[in-house]
């Protein structure tokens, strides 16, 4: 019955004070309640709902310009083990209510564009629509992490309409290019792998990678302005504000 807890243990930071096996109770109270099980499905159909939106302007921009914005997509729900092991790394009680108030994450879903443009306009175009809220952009193209990551962060909330009500829940929405998520899940790779040789060199050479690929994904936006050189950005059609997002 342990191994989850034994695994949220090497999870946990070694400095942390407490050891997560002491909780193992209230892990499982959480993780097999039948509101758990509840929430978990209210975050798979919020997933459900923002990838009908991105297919939807997909579609529409396809047939409006004969070209695909979106590559493809990808979405996730967090793991109960990760969920409970971040409330707990945070400080956070252990109950739904501090799910749906303290974590932005449990529904995730990622975006994949050719072209850094395409990315700002579908953000937009979401955002706009009545029933989405925008909760929080974080915008880690204009503004890259030190390490090189590059991606727009929006955290938006979306109505579920159930029999008898509405539930607002959260996704976090991340829109970055093929060349951007090539390089984040080669990061992403060596922040769990232990003991990579010479790691301080291939930290720098990510960083390097990271620079190239902007400029190369600034470069692809000018070949494709050239060759699509009639298609108006949808915010120009929209009139879309620039500083929405
Ligand atoms: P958490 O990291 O989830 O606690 O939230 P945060 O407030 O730091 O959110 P942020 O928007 O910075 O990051 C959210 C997600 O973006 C992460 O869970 C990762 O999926 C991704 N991400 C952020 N920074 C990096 C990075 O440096 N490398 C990679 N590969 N992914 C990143
Ligand atoms: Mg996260």
């Amino acid at each position: 019955m342990d191994t989850k807890i034994d695994k949220l243990n090497t999870e946990l930071s070694p400095n942390h004070p407490k050891s997560f096996s002491s909780d193992a109770a209230s892990f499982w109270s959480l993780v097999e309640s039948r509101e758990f099980q509840e929430i978990m499905m209210l975050y798979r159909c919020a997933i459900r709902e923002v990838q009908t939106k991105f297919e939807v302007l997909d579609d529409e921009l396809s047939h409006r310009r004969n070209r695909k914005p979106i590559e493809y997509i990808i979405s996730r729900i967090k793991r109960p083990e990760s969920i409970v092991e971040k409330l707990y790394r945070k400080g956070y009680p252990l109950t739904i209510d501090s799910i749906r108030q303290h974590l932005n994450d449990v529904a995730g879903i990622r975006i994949v564009c050719s072209f850094i443009d395409d990315i700002y306009d579908i953000a937009r175009m979401l955002v706009k629509q009545d029933d989405i809220t925008l909760i929080e952009v974080k915008d880690y193209i204009r503004n890259p992490k030190l390490n090189g990551y590059r991606s727009h962060h929006m955290i938006i909330e979306i109505p579920i309409f159930l029999s008898d009500r509405k539930e607002m829940m959260r996704v976090e929405v991340q829109l970055r290019t093929i060349a951007m998520d090539f390089w984040s899940s080669l990061e992403h790779q060596l922040k769990y792998k232990r003991d990579i040789p010479h790691a301080d060199d291939i930290v720098s050479e990510l960083k390097d990678c990271a620079d190239v690929i902007a400029h190369t994904d600034a470069r692809m936006q000018e070949i494709k302005n050239r060759i699509y050189v009639n298609d108006t950005r949808i915010q120009d059609l929209w009139n879309l504000q620039e500083e929405t997002i």
